[in-house]
């Protein structure tokens, strides 16, 4: 079987590469430690001057591996022992550069990591979609509070309640997304961009990324992702998730009519 995370280090540019084109892109648990694994090699490696995110196929990715979720609702795991938490950790500690390349479907984390980023090159089939509610889950990764502060609270209800996509113009207006072009340059941009800022002062890149993060900044996002884990967790195990799982592993609607 494929690698499902490819990496490669060229040019000062350290690349992370979803690489599960047959499950659009969805990350397993594997794959968020080969994720997190991948970060640390790159805090370690001199010659790793940015990491850059992308992927194989036409969608960025589906997001958590429902399978995975599904463990979780029948109590096999504890949220805490997902690779998913030590990857948020992993992202808000990173101190170089972050790239994200996105084409495609970008679901869940796909979209909740862009926020932790630090250049996002769009392309004009991006779609970002939050179904946390859909699935009976709620916002993750301090989205709860980006998100609201991005596109406006009332809009933040359309995507995080109601689950409504939205597209790589709105992406740009939000602050999500800094370079959006053409599907197809894609990949050359993001390669671009990640080797100019590779060609910049480390130093400075860190130090530029510390000040635009400060540490009452990282704080509160630290405590946000605390706080939302704690839901999270917790809805994890619910009934209301057990039916959305259910729902999209036979490829029908979900009922929510009978819980209140
Ligand atoms: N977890 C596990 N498997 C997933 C997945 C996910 N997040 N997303 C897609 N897949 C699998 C599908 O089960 C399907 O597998 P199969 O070929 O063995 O049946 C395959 O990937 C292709 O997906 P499919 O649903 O057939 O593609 P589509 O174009 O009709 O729909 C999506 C794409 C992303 C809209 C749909 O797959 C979806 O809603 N996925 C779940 C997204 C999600 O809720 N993610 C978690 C967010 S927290």
């Amino acid at each position: 079987m494929a690698n499902p995370i490819l990496t490669n280090l060229d040019n000062g540019v350290f690349t992370i590469t979803f690489n599960r084109p047959d499950k659009k892109n969805a990350i397993s648990n594997e794959m968020y430690e080969m994720m997190t694994a991948g970060l640390q090699e790159a805090a370690g490696e001199k010659q790793a001057r940015v990491v850059l995110f992308n992927a194989n196929g036409d969608d960025f990715t589906s997001g958590n591996d429902l399978k995975d979720f599904a463990a979780v609702n029948r109590g096999e795991l504890a949220l805490d022992a997902l690779p998913v938490v030590k990857f948020i950790e992993s992202m808000l500690a990173f101190e170089k550069p972050v790239v994200a390349a996105v084409k495609g479907l970008a679901v869940g984390i796909g979209t909740t990591m862009l926020f932790h980023c630090d250049a996002v090159i769009g392309g004009a089939s991006a779609s970002f979609h939050l179904p946390f509610a859909q699935l009976g889950l709620v916002p993750e990764f301090a989205c709860s509070q980006l998100l609201p502060a991005a596109a406006g609270k009332v809009r933040a209800t359309h995507i995080l309640m109601l689950g409504e996509p939205f597209g790589c113009d709105e992406a740009v207006r939000m602050g999500m997304v800094s370079r959006p072009c053409a599907d197809e340059d894609v990949d050359k941009e993001a390669i671009k961009v990640s080797r100019q800022i590779a060609a910049m002062p480390p130093a400075t890149m860190r130090e530029v990324k510390r000040l635009i993060n400060p540490p009452a900044f990282k704080q509160q996002l630290v405590e946000t992702v605390r706080r939302e884990s704690g839901v999270f967790a917790r809805s994890l195990q619910s009934e209301e998730h057990r039916e959305a799982l259910s729902a999209f592993f036979e490829k029908r609607r979900p009922d929510f009519s009978r819980f209140e």
